[in-house]
């Protein structure tokens, strides 16, 4: 099974609060949504692994350590977008594929409408960026995509999730690691996470 990681830190926590709230506006919820990226990174990286370097400092000749493996960030459209800056500035060697998925609000099925990735994605790690997990549709079928281009070593990153998509990623992608700012109570009927943060994209993008 994999490993769920609930960051549930002070700093994210203040962040978090802010995107929360409603009367957020479009510029600084879009702000702490990158931040909060930025912030969710180092937990992600954690156990990277690095090589040693030889370099000279001003003083001496010394052993460095680099990362080892290329770092591939994926967002699925238009959500992810919101958290590929903040987690870009801690990770600047990243690549970045793109994946667009909408769900369709009836069915709350993921429709595929885009898809483009680094050529040596399949020797990468793998940071697929969504900040919403809620029937984790879109983060299922974001990942099938990515293995199907070879990847084996792919980590979900997102800001609220819920048991009901947790319970669905890891069914379905028990391989994939899942690091979240916190986790909510449920879904509602309309497939929408509580208390969460209401529609993700809308509020970045100021479309509603
Ligand atoms: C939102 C969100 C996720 C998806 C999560 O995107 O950014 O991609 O819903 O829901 P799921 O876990 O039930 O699949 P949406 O489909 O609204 O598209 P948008 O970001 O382009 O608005
Ligand atoms: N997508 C969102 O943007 N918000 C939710 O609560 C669920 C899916």
């Amino acid at each position: 099974m994999s490993k769920v990681v609930i960051l549930n830190h002070p700093l994210i926590n203040h962040k978090m609060a802010k995107i929360r709230d409603k009367r957020t506006g479009t510029k600084e919820f879009r702000e702490s949504v990158s931040e909060v990226g930025g912030l969710i990174t180092y937990e992600i990286t954690r156990d990277f692994s690095t090589k040693p370097i030889t370099i000279e400092t001003p003083i001496c000749e010394t052993t460095a350590y680099e990362l080892e493996k290329q770092v591939v960030i994926v967002p699925i459209l238009r959500a992810g977008l919101g958290m590929v800056e903040g987690i870009h500035n801690i990770i600047p060697t990243a690549k970045i594929g793109h994946i667009g998925l909408y769900r369709d609000e009836e069915t709350l099925q993921p429709h595929v409408y885009y898809a483009k990735f680094p050529k040596d994605i399949a020797q990468s790690t793998v940071l697929v960026v969504d900040p919403m997990l809620a029937t984790a549709g879109s983060a299922a079928k974001a990942i099938e995509i990515i293995k199907q281009k070879g990847a084996t070593d792919i980590r979900y990153v997102g800001l609220v999730g819920c048991p009901e998509g947790i319970e669905r990623l890891q069914r379905e992608h028990p391989d994939v690691s899942i690091y979240l700012a916190a986790l909510d109570s449920h879904l509602n009927e309309q497939g929408y996470i509580v208390p969460g943060l209401g529609d993700c994209g809308d509020r970045l993008f100021g479309t509603k």
